[in-house]
């Protein structure tokens, strides 16, 4: 298994390009199940979970076909797909394929509404909490869909297909809020879906299906409604800047110091984390070209964060900024209120020499002076990269291992920091 060697104590200075939204990508891919015409989606990232569903919709009979790169296309940029559901083979989804990430049970929608029927294995992918499906089944039970569940599988059948219907959530979900929308555009009638999710991953497959000629309006807004129609078609979209990426290179600059450009990002994709990152001490400046960061010399700032559906500070961002806060000039409070396991990088963090006590569902992080080299281990993706950016501010060596989390989620991370003049490299094995 791979591992990743880094030797800390080096300031990152240069330009970070952002890689197309992980978050965003898979659903987007998903959403190619419900025409059988061609869905072109560019800035896709390299990413093994990208892999992983290509795997899975190819068991469904899709077909993929990845563009070469054309003259003048930067290194970095993204690959374009073209994805073709010509022809739906099978609307099983099966246990081997599905266990290995959660975002594949969403196949469940467009399956159900183009083809009336789809057995979908329940879902596993990062172990943070119970996560589970019943937000997911409600939805789609009240847009007409009979659901058993059977031998690990989520069963659902609409025969005579899906008809709209009013979906409240009772808690901000994203996977509800993509599961209900994939599902509402191929119903019959208005579909009204209430406290939904607003992270601009939703809006970026909103924009996309009304670009194959869905009637989605409210994007951005909690209340989405959806007007159905009997057909979608192919289109051509750009996959949206991956907000986690940025604010984790952004964490990673505000952490050793230095000057990065974030390229190819928008500030108001992750504002919230943002606002923190400036209360921290660090500089945040807005360009042309994407989001400055900068931190030179100045001490820390302790800070005190709740995690919280968009806009507020994002979970997936959490991790990353309590290895910042382990080397702040204080004692700062970090309260996940997302998922109730999220703090499997504590003891890990502790290894590289971090002070940080839990209780219940806050962390209280007091700085301390400096970190140290340590061999960690990556638990979820998130948490991996939280290692990652403390060992770049440690003194000495770390070796990160099991880093294949890592993959699933960071495009070329030892390149783009190297590149930036982090001592970073990939052992394999
Ligand atoms: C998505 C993101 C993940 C991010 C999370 C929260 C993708 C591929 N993953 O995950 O990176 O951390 O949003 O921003 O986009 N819940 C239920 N019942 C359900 C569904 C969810 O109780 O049926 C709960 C979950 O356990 C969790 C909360 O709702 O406590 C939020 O989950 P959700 O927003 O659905 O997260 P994911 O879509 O799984």
């Amino acid at each position: 298994m791979d591992r990743i060697r880094i030797v800390g104590g080096q300031r990152l200075n240069g330009t970070i390009p952002i890689s197309g939204a992980k978050n965003a990508t898979l659903p987007l891919m998903i959403a190619s199940l419900l025409t059988a015409d061609t869905l072109v989606l560019e800035n896709v990232p390299r990413l093994a979970d990208v892999i992983q569903l290509q795997r899975i919709l190819g068991n469904h009979g899709v077909d993929i076909m990845i563009a070469g790169k054309r003259p003048g296309d930067e290194p970095a940029s993204g690959r374009t797909l073209h994805i073709s559901a010509k022809t739906i083979v099978d609307t099983t989804a099966p246990y081997e394929l599905v266990s290995t990430m959660r975002a594949s049970f969403w196949v469940i929608a467009p399956l159900l509404a183009r083809m009336g029927e789809a057995k979908v294995s329940m879902p596993g992918g990062c172990a943070i909490g119970t996560r589970p499906v019943d937000l997911l089944i409600m939805a789609l039970e009240k847009l007409g869909a009979e659901i058993e569940i059977e031998g690990g599988y989520v069963i659902a059948r609409a025969p005579h297909g899906l008809r709209g219907g009013e979906i409240k959530f009772p808690k901000v979900t994203v996977s509800g809020t993509h599961v209900a929308l994939m599902a509402a555009v191929l119903a019959r009638g208005t579909t009204v879906i209430d406290n939904a999710a607003r992270e601009p991953e939703i809006g970026d497959v909103a924009d996309c299906l009304n670009k194959m000629g869905a009637n989605v309006s409210g994007i951005g807004t909690s209340r989405l409604v959806v007007e159905g129609v009997t057909k979608l078609n192919g289109a051509r979209h750009a996959v949206l800047p991956d907000r986690i990426e940025t604010g984790t290179y952004a964490m990673a600059v505000a952490m050793t110091g230095g000057d990065v450009l974030l390229q190819n990002t928008r500030p108001e994709l992750l504002q919230s984390a943002l606002d923190v990152l400036a209360r921290t001490g660090t500089t945040v400046t807005p360009t042309n070209e994407g989001i400055r960061v900068a931190r030179n010399g100045s001490a820390l700032k302790p800070v005190d964060v709740t995690t919280a559906p968009f806009p507020g500070f994002p979970t997936d961002l959490q991790a990353q900024l309590m290895a910042l806060m382990s080397l702040a000039d204080g004692t700062s409070h970090i309260t996940e209120t997302i998922f109730e396991n999220r703090f499997m990088h504590v003891q890990e963090l502790a290894r590289l020499g971090a002070h940080i006590h839990l209780d219940g569902e806050t962390a209280t992080i007091e700085g301390v002076k400096r970190l140290k080299g340590a061999p960690v281990m990556a638990t979820d993706l998130r948490a991996s990269v939280s290692l990652v950016i403390a060992a770049l501010a440690a003194e000495g060596e770390t070796m990160v291992n099991r880093v294949y989390h890592l993959d699933r989620g960071f495009e070329r991370l030892e390149e783009k920091l190297s590149r930036c003049g982090a001592t970073i490299e990939r052992i394999s094995s």
